[in-house]
């Protein structure tokens, strides 16, 4: 199996939880960005000072879970998920109803001084190699916010006329914001499809 076979396409950024194993043997999840670089390759762009990243550093190897339940994303956002979300695989961790998971080894880890809309700060670029893929669920859909974006600018763009003064310009300013997540997150036809609906947005 390589990352084609649970739904993942070169060149996109997915939304995934990211399992780690912490130095003192328990386990911590995060939301993370997976890059599908090739089938059998992923890049990861981690900011510092989370345990992922200082888990990654110290293991070399994680687990990525393809998911979309919403309390998993919000929970191990605002802190950690419990002990009995997580089953153990070897050494690593995943989630026990994730649809899928596969498990990644660090080919190269580089800390970078980066530029982006927040600022400047250092993140740490890591490559990694599939080594094992566990489809769990017949149908897998790795989330990809491409799409949304398109959706949401698509609403945009049909209440534009009906909008003005400060309201107008959140709107342009929202637009200007989902071109710039479709851009980063999506493949050709998303950006192709997000260009359309920028053209049509400024002739109204
Ligand atoms: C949808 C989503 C995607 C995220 N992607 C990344 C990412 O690609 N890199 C990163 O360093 N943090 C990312 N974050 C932020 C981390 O999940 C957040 O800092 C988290 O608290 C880190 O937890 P940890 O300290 O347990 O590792 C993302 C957050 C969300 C909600």
């Amino acid at each position: 199996m390589d990352l084609e076979s649970i739904g993942m396409k070169k060149g996109l950024l997915y939304e995934t939880i990211l399992t780690t194993r912490n130095s003192n043997g328990t386990s911590n999840a995060a939301p993370i960005g997976v890059i599908c670089k090739n089938n059998k390759e992923i890049v990861l762009y981690l900011h510092q000072g989370s345990s992922t990243v200082h888990n990654i550093k110290e293991n070399k190897s994680f687990i990525v879970n393809i998911l979309k339940d919403p309390m998993i994303f919000v929970e191990s956002t605002l802190g950690n998920l419990s002990k009995n979300y997580f089953k153990q695989y070897e050494n690593e961790f995943y989630i026990k109803n994730t649809d899928a998971f596969f498990m990644a080894n660090v080919i190269s880890l580089k800390d970078v001084k980066r530029e982006d809309n927040l600022g400047i700060s250092v993140t740490t670029i890591v490559k990694a190699e599939v080594t094992y893929i566990n489809k769990k669920k017949e149908c897998v859909e790795p989330l990809n916010r491409a799409i949304y974006g398109i959706i949401e600018g698509l609403v945009y763009l049909t209440r534009m006329e009906k909008v003005s003064g400060d309201m107008e310009k959140l709107y342009h300013h929202r637009m200007d914001e989902i071109t710039r997540i479709v851009n980063k997150v999506g493949g050709k036809e998303h950006k192709i499809a997000m260009k359309n609906i920028s053209k049509a947005f400024k002739k109204r």
